[in-house]
């Protein structure tokens, strides 16, 4: 088999960059679709839930798929330096590719808003770290600012090589599928994943026939094979962070899912786009309800993501249970982050360690009140 060199290498027919790119990766992608082999039961849930394990990225995080492009074009253009705000994984992403394409990294960052692991790496990968006195929408304003008069690239999502880069997800869901899924259920943030998401997807039922046109012309697929259909999208919110469920933006954003802490949102439109022709729909989770998920997913199944991602889950249980999910179904959860990126919430929320002598008899004994 050959040696998996990236996403960017992986589908460069159905990217924008040419044999000349001067390619910035760590061999981001190709993530495991991982089917979950008690939960559906334990659930009550007749169909099949496949776990898209993003957090086994090179940073942990699905960040790396646009990142690996941003910075890509970004160096491409003769960029020197680049910048974002972030809730952590997008600083991640970015100090760790500017590391590897031998940039400078500017990262504004939530004050104490943001898990250890996050904050460690973009520290670790040599990025300055400006922790802002103010949330990620405050940051998302000040780096546009910044970038437009700065000889700095923005590598936020509202530039288009992230979703370019993200989009790629889909493709790797249909390649292991063999075609799309009824449902793919995600968290929502600044929405820029689920509307590449939705590229994705949409790019690849395209045919380039007359009588298709979802594409609108720009299909890049050329004969290969393609999907019959389109998931329904369904996106989901922490409810202390929802602008999609408000209707507009939220001013004081909070959540324990730190990740998805945003009031309002850049990639608003494409969003509810994806969500309204994909037939599907966004809702929120509380707090205790994406803890209890993230939980579930750890003892049940082995597989740890962070808060965030595990909105994904508590939104699918949450509508499973009130009858929107159709018996059968083959449904698709991304995992946008790894569990390790947020070691306190995990610590805070599980059994603590038995302290105990270090001695045969005690150690025995609290054994057999386990068994
Ligand atoms: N899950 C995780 C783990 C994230 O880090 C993010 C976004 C999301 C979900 C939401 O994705 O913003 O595309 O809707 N994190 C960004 C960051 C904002 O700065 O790391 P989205």
């Amino acid at each position: 088999m050959a040696h998996y060199q990236g996403l960017i290498h992986r589908y460069r027919d159905r990217l924008p960059v040419s044999d000349t790119t001067p390619v910035i990766s760590l061999n981001e992608g190709n993530t495991p679709l991982i089917a979950l082999q008690r939960l559906p039961a334990q659930l009550g849930f007749s169909g099949r839930i496949f776990a898209k394990f993003e957090g086994l990225n090179p940073t942990g995080s699905f960040k790396d798929r646009g990142m690996t492009m941003a910075v890509t074009k970004a160096v491409e253009a003769g960029s020197r330096a680049i910048i974002c705000a972030s809730t952590g994984n997008t600083s991640a992403a970015a100090a760790a590719y500017a590391a590897r394409a031998g940039i400078a990294s500017f990262v504004l960052i939530p004050d104490g808003k943001i898990a250890l692991g996050k904050l460690a790496q973009a520290m670790m990968h040599g990025a300055v770290v400006l922790q802002i006195q103010g949330n990620f929408d405050d940051g998302m304003r000040l780096v546009q600012e910044i970038s437009a008069e700065l000889p700095i690239a923005l590598v936020n999502s509202v530039n288009p090589y992230r979703l370019q880069g993200q989009k790629t997800i889909a493709f790797e869901v249909i390649d292991a599928l063999g075609d799309a899924p009824d449902y793919h259920v995600l968290p929502v943030g600044n929405a820029g994943n689920i509307s590449a998401h939705w590229m994705g997807y949409s790019e690849s039922v395209c045919q380039q026939t007359a009588a298709c046109g979802l594409c609108k012309g720009q299909c890049p697929y050329h004969g290969k094979p393609l999907a019959t259909r389109r998931p329904v999208m369904l996106g989901y919110q922490a409810a202390g962070s929802a602008p999609f469920l408000r209707g507009g933006p939220v001013r004081n954003p909070e959540t324990v899912a730190t990740a998805i802490r945003i009031g309002n949102p850049m990639s608003w439109d494409l969003a509810w786009a994806a969500v309204k022709e994909s037939g599907g729909w966004f809702d929120e989770c509380t707090d205790a309800e994406i803890l209890e998920a993230q939980a579930l997913l750890a003892r049940t199944e082995g597989v740890f993501c962070e808060p965030s991602s595990a909105t994904s889950l508590a939104g699918f249980i949450k509508d499973l249970r009130q009858g929107k999910i159709k018996p059968g179904a083959t449904v698709v959860a991304t995992l946008t982050g790894h569990g390790l990126k947020d070691p306190d919430t995990a610590i805070a929320q599980s059994p603590q360690p038995h302290r105990v002598a270090a001695e045969r008899g005690a150690i025995g004994e609290l054994i057999q009140r386990h068994l």
